[in-house]
């Protein structure tokens, strides 16, 4: 069984991604879990050096919860095509360069996908718990589905037009918020820390 986070416990949240940060406002505001953004606390953003979601999800986590001296949550999550043996996967972020062009992205996903018949795409999200003892807990979505081409949609952030989940025709990108966090990877993983940490 899981470490738990007593009721009324404020955390702070490892990320500086606004579309993530976002998603999370939606996901925590019906559990009144208060979170403060990382940077509001000046916290540094680590270097992500492991080569899976879940080990770059624990170092931004630790970091945080062991510069603030407060639990901390982070969110480590990308973007895997089949055709291109997952990537552009832990680097999803890296893909997008120094400006952050998910639209330049996302056409290198397309150039790189060329003819590929193997459309399979998906997205993932591990979400990490840490306490500045350096205990953590780690949990991981998915959510499975289609790269499309051209990209479709303004909502959403990163990848999302370019992903159709399986048995819809919408990407995630013309989704509405409420219709994506009922399927999607960080969602899922989302649902399993409340389960485990917040019940
Ligand atoms: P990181 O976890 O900060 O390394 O960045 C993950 C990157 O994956 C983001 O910058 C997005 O480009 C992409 N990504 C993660 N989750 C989503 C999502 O829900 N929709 C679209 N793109 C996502």
């Amino acid at each position: 069984m899981g470490r738990k986070l007593p009721p009324g416990t404020k955390i702070v949240l490892a990320s500086h991604n606004k579309g993530k940060l976002r998603e999370f406002s939606d996901l925590l505001s019906p559990h009144g879990i208060e979170m403060v953004p990382a940077g509001e606390l000046g916290l540094p953003e680590p270097d992500e050096t492991a080569p899976d979601f879940a080990g770059n999800a624990r170092i931004k986590a630790l970091a945080a919860a062991q510069a603030s001296g407060m639990p901390a949550f982070s969110d480590d999550s990308g973007f895997c095509v089949a055709a291109l043996g997952g990537e552009p996967g832990v680097l999803s972020a890296r893909w997008g360069g120094p400006e952050k062009d998910f639209s330049k992205a996302m056409a290198l996903v397309n150039e790189r996908m060329g003819e590929a018949t193997d459309r399979r795409a998906w997205f993932v999200a591990a979400l990490c718990l840490a306490w500045p003892d350096g205990h953590t807990e780690t949990f991981q979505g998915r959510v499975d589905g289609t790269a499309v081409w051209p990209p479709r949609g303004g909502k959403g952030f990163g990848y999302d037009p370019m992903f159709v989940p399986l048995g819809g025709t919408e990407t995630f990108g013309e989704m509405d918020a409420d219709a994506k966090h009922a399927i999607s990877h960080r969602a899922r993983a989302f649902a399993q820390v409340l389960a485990a940490c917040f019940a």
